[in-house]
């Protein structure tokens, strides 16, 4: 499998790091505005720093799209209508008319496309699900707090979404992938800035509260906050049931503890979700299975929505529905 990686940033260079540990798999080339970041992450794969001439000249099978959210579109389109398989860094996009032509060009095209959603490729979700089958879900509470490398993009809310698309996505697509489909959301932002009350500053919020309302009846909470270098992280889920009571820990460490029906549930996961995420989608795209990827394009652009109705209920302050996809 011959692989290309579309922008050389922070992501990408934890994705090269997992390719080199996969069986028959070459990186082949590194593109980058930047040539010096894209030479950096290559270590003797070809260097570009246009990603349609990397395209053309080495015909990937597969490429890992590691670029900012404004660029997902224009990137993974054409390399879909090539028929190259693309892992596609989350969000989807920043915006839903390119999440939608993403999902279309991927139902269009025989390639297997992935979305980086790696929180769905948990090991212990399984024991998670099995040990709540048959059970209502009341609620999920998402803790998502920790320090991140501040860029450009990020601290752009029209670029990157802030906090919301960056981080609190992560917990959306977690809550959506066990509680089901959103109905409408609420969500509220603190004036106080945390890691921006130093350094660089952009126009996004450091803290929110958002809460998703279920399909099912049940409510999701998610706590999302960028705190200043060197203060202890938190990523966590709580899941109550009609009669359980369940506690996910998340990153770096991801486990699984609490009871069910009567039951004590522990489970670790051996194996870290993104490098899980990385080799299922390149399985997948050497069996040609496209159902096989942890997130579908589809599921992503789920997701987006009700980020992006979190996004105007921040903005106006009232419970946004969540359009139905
Ligand atoms: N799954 C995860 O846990 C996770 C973690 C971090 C970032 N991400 C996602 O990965 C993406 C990139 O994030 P990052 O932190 O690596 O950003 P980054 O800013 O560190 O790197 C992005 C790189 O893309 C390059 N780039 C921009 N436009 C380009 C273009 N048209 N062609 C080629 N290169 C281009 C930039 O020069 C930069 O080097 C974002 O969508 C982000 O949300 C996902």
């Amino acid at each position: 499998m011959r692989v290309g990686i579309l922008g050389a940033g922070g992501i990408a260079a934890e994705h090269v790091a997992t390719l080199r540990q996969l069986d028959d798999v070459e990186l082949v080339a590194v593109c980058d505005l930047d040539r010096a970041r894209a030479e950096r992450l290559a270590g003797g794969a070809a260097t570009y720093t246009q990603w349609a001439e990397l395209l053309t000249r080495e015909r990937p099978d597969a490429i890992l799209v590691c670029t900012p959210p404004l660029t997902h579109r224009e990137l993974t389109v054409p390399a879909l209508e090539q028929g190259i398989h693309v892992h596609l860094e989350k969000p989807i996009a920043r915006g839903l008319e390119d999440a939608q032509a993403i999902v279309a060009a991927a139902g269009r095209s025989r390639s297997v496309c992935a979305v980086g959603y790696q929180w769905r490729g948990i090991e212990v979700l399984d024991d998670l699900r099995e040990a709540v089958t048959g059970q209502a879900l009341g609620l999920l509470v998402g803790i998502n707090a920790g320090p991140a490398k501040s860029r450009p993009w990020f601290l752009d809310r029209s670029q990157g979404g802030g906090n919301l698309l960056e981080r609190a996505s992560h917990h959306i697509d977690l809550e959506r992938a066990l509680g089901g489909e959103v109905v409408a959301v609420q969500a509220a932002a603190s004036a106080v800035l945390l890691a921006q009350s130093q350094g660089e500053r952009g126009d996004i919020d450091d803290a929110a509260a958002i809460f998703l309302h279920l399909a099912n009846g049940g409510l999701g909470t998610i706590q999302v906050a960028w705190t200043r270098e060197g203060l202890p992280e938190k990523y966590s889920l709580d899941v109550l049931g009609t009669n359980a009571f369940l506690h996910l820990e998340l990153d770096p460490e991801f486990r699984l503890h609490g009871r069910s029906d009567g039951r004590q549930i522990e489970a670790t996961s051996r194996q870290d979700p993104r490098e899980r995420s990385i080799s299922r989608f390149i399985q997948a795209a050497r069996e040609g299975q496209p159902e096989r990827v942890f997130c579908s394009p589809a599921a992503a652009a789920g997701t987006l929505a009700v980020a992006l109705a979190c996004e105007e209920a921040l903005s106006s302050g009232g419970t946004i529905p969540v359009p139905t996809s």
